[in-house]
């Protein structure tokens, strides 16, 4: 079977919500659908429940592109937004890119989803291991 790239993992909207400071995690922060690991800067996002923890362990692209800090805009609707604020939106998919690396995708929470075989064990699965999967 073909290894699984990191990127082409899933996450559905309620596994992506434990990714959000916990400690024992990495801390993840989607936008369009891409999720970055963004643990890197665990001071800047991990702190739950100040500053920019509000984006963490969901898509925010909503929230990005309107350059807002509210917990209601959070959410990964961006279709909405103002031509100018689609530009910032991208702006920020870009800063994300060039800072962060994509360890995979959002699905929809009623998909059939891969990693569920992997149980919730999945981050510390070496991934050498997942070929066999
Ligand atoms: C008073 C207003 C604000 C100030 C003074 C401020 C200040 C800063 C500073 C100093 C950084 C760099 C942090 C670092 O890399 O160590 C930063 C990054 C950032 N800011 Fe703000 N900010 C403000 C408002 C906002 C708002 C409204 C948003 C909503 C989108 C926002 C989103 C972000 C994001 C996503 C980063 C990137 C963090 C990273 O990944 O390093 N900021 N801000």
């Amino acid at each position: 079977m073909a290894t699984q790239k990191p990127e082409d993992k899933t996450f559905t909207a309620s596994e992506l919500a434990r990714y959000n400071g916990d400690p024992s995690l990495p801390i993840y922060v989607a936008i369009k659908g891409d999720v970055f690991d963004v643990s890197s800067k665990r001071e800047v996002y991990g702190v739950i429940g100040k500053g920019y923890n509000v984006f963490t362990g969901k898509d925010s692209s909503k929230a990005l592109g309107k350059s807002s800090l509210k917990e209601e805009d959070c959410v990964a609707d961006y279709k909405d937004l103002t031509k100018k604020e689609m530009e910032t939106l991208e702006q920020w998919y870009a800063f994300f890119s060039k800072r962060y690396n994509i360890v995979g995708k959002v699905i929809p929470d009623n998909s059939c989803n891969k990693n569920k075989l992997m149980g919730t064990h999945a981050d510390r699965i070496p991934l050498a291991k997942l070929a066999v999967l």
